[in-house]
């Protein structure tokens, strides 16, 4: 189950609103299709993001018709900023943008640049497999045999296009016959956990329970969990890490209670030109995803909701990065060029 393939000019993105009960691939052609389905949560998941904006950009960039390479890279632009302005906390789609935006540039004409565009989107997605099968054989060696791993959200093939992160790592220490067990955090308000995490495991074959957020400190308190691992929407400078809303308080309770807490990354997702996670934005999503499960009211129609999609865990309460560079703890991320 890809989240993502390109076939005949075509980009399928495979509607994870719709798992695990339906599977259903979207057919794009056009980057303002890409924009609807990334603000309706078709494909998330940071590095997903922004391989989807690669090819998203590329996309664009065919159907522009000036011949003149100034007003071609103005419409580039153009495109590439509404594409970014759909998910302004997930990093890679940023950091595509910037690839994208420099390999235009380099091109002579528009023509050339349509090609280049498009050679540049396919590697960043053979990019991201290689990325995360690394990151993940790195994280493995931090799992010990029998582990209980407690994770958030949905970090998996799904998430990234690739192998994963926090569930990359996962996975690897599955394959590599650890007896690992998972408790995996449904994550409200969308479910991230209990849809697409769920079936992930399922489908490798590793042992899983599904918990409603809450009950993540009473588990930690009964010793029934030995370390957490998430992923990230965007590391700052100092270390600071946005990622699903809920990680925050996992990472307080893990602190409370004396378990590892590791961020799973691609170099792809720091941020080295953010100093702290103050100044990381949090995307703000509609209070109906609140107020609302899977399309039925669970509330007062009169009640407001808060929707903040993410939040900030600060880099004292992080064990390690585990990157494909290597395990790095969070006081030398984005020194050393070890990021
Ligand atoms: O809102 P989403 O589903 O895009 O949020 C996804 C997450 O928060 C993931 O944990 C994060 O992107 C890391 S994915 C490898």
């Amino acid at each position: 189950m890809q989240p993502l393939r390109f076939e005949n000019k075509t980009l399928l993105v495979l509607d994870q609103t719709r798992l695990p009960n339906n599977i259903a691939y979207l057919k794009i052609t056009r980057h303002t299709e890409l924009i609807d389905a990334i603000n309706k949560l078709c494909i998330r998941g940071a590095p997903a993001i922004g391989i989807a904006a690669g090819y998203g950009i590329a996309l664009g960039a065919r159907h522009i018709k000036k011949g003149n390479m100034r007003e071609f890279l103005e419409e580039l632009e153009i495109l590439t900023k509404n594409i970014t302005s759909t998910r302004p906390t997930a990093y890679n789609l940023f950091r595509v943008a910037s690839t994208m935006r420099a390999v235009a540039n380099r091109a002579a004409n528009p023509v050339q640049a349509k090609n280049l565009l498009m050679q540049e989107a396919v590697k960043i997605h053979n990019d991201q497999c290689e990325l995360d099968l690394t990151l993940s054989r790195n994280g493995s060696a931090l799992v010990e045999d029998n582990a209980s791993i407690l994770t958030h959200c949905n970090t998996g093939r799904l998430a990234t296009g690739g192998y994963g992160t926090a569930l990359g790592v996962i996975a690897y220490a599955h394959r590599q016959n650890k007896k690992i067990k998972v408790i995996a955090t449904e994550t409200r308000p969308l479910l991230q956990g209990a849809r697409l995490t769920a079936l992930e495991l399922r489908e490798a074959g590793i042992p899983f329970h599904i918990i409603t957020d809450l009950m993540a400190g009473h588990l930690m308190q009964r010793d029934r969990i030995n370390m957490v691992i998430t992923g990230a929407d965007r590391i700052a400078a100092n270390g600071d890490t946005a990622n699903k809303i809920g990680t925050y308080s996992l990472a307080i309770l893990a602190r409370q209670h004396n378990i590892p807490f590791y961020i799973a990354a691609p170099s792809s997702t720091f941020d080295c030109e953010t100093k702290t996670g103050k100044d990381i934005v949090i995307e703000e999503r509609s209070p109906e995803e609140v107020t609302h499960l899977m399309g039925t009211p669970i509330t007062t129609p009169q009640a407001q909701a808060f929707n903040p999609a993410f939040d900030i865990t600060p880099s004292s309460l992080i064990t390690s990065f585990i990157t494909e560079k290597g395990i790095i703890p969070p006081g030398e991320v984005c020194r050393l060029n070890n990021i």
